[in-house]
């Protein structure tokens, strides 16, 4: 028989609310990040726009992050993974959903129980925010996110409701916005 996972995170480790001084590291977890997901096109996020929409007037972006310790000092701002989520928008059918926008622990750190414990951090503040579900995509040949988060009792839409994922680029919603309307009896006032 298998032996039971341990239920407690090594001390070594500090899972906490993301800082104004982790947007730098953060940013580092992110390429990384993009690295492992294989993204073709390399992040465009800045530090300054992870300031502004984390901390700035109208925040949108909560994250968390998992800090290594050394005999209970902290190193200098050593991040070994993050989550990262929007507050929420406003389905008209369900009401407010947020979007999981990142989930990401160093390698060298996996399976010590922080990508469950940051995503208990997630969970509460979608709770707190009276939001509904959260909603992400995940790769298909990520077998491991997967697994993961079913184990956590995350529902894949692909599965259970043939969901497919669509995204509207800027560059095709400009051209598609800028194109002549000529539609009769339609008057367009925007
Ligand atoms: C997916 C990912 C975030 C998971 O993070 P992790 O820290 O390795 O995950 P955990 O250690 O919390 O959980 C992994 C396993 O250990 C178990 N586990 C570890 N510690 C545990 C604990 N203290 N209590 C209970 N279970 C524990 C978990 O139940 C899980 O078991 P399972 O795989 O059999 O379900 C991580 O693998 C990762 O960063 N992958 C690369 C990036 C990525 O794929 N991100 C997701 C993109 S959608």
């Amino acid at each position: 028989m298998m032996a039971a996972k341990p239920e407690t995170i090594q001390a070594s480790y500090v899972v906490r609310g993301g800082r104004r001084e982790d947007c730098d590291e953060l940013l580092r977890l992110i390429w990384e990040l993009a690295d492992h997901e294989g993204t073709l096109q390399k992040p465009t996020i800045t530090n300054e726009i992870l300031l502004e929409d984390a901390f700035g007037e109208r925040p949108n972006l909560h994250f968390f992050v998992v800090e290594l310790e050394d005999n209970g000092v902290s190193r200098k701002r050593m991040l070994m993974g993050f989550a990262a989520m929007n507050s929420f928008v406003t389905d008209i059918f369900d009401g407010r959903h947020s979007m999981l926008c990142g989930l990401y622990i160093d390698e060298g750190h996996r399976g010590n129980g922080l990508g469950r414990a940051l995503m208990k951090a997630v969970c509460k503040t979608c709770l707190d925010l009276g939001v509904g579900s959260l909603d992400f995509d995940v790769k298909m040949n990520n077998q491991r996110a997967r697994h993961f988060y079913s184990s956590l009792g995350v529902t894949n839409n692909t599965e259970t409701k043939g969901w497919e994922y669509w995204t509207f680029h800027d560059t095709n919603m400009n051209k598609f916005s800028s194109e002549p309307e000529c539609l009769n009896g339609v008057n367009t006032q925007l």
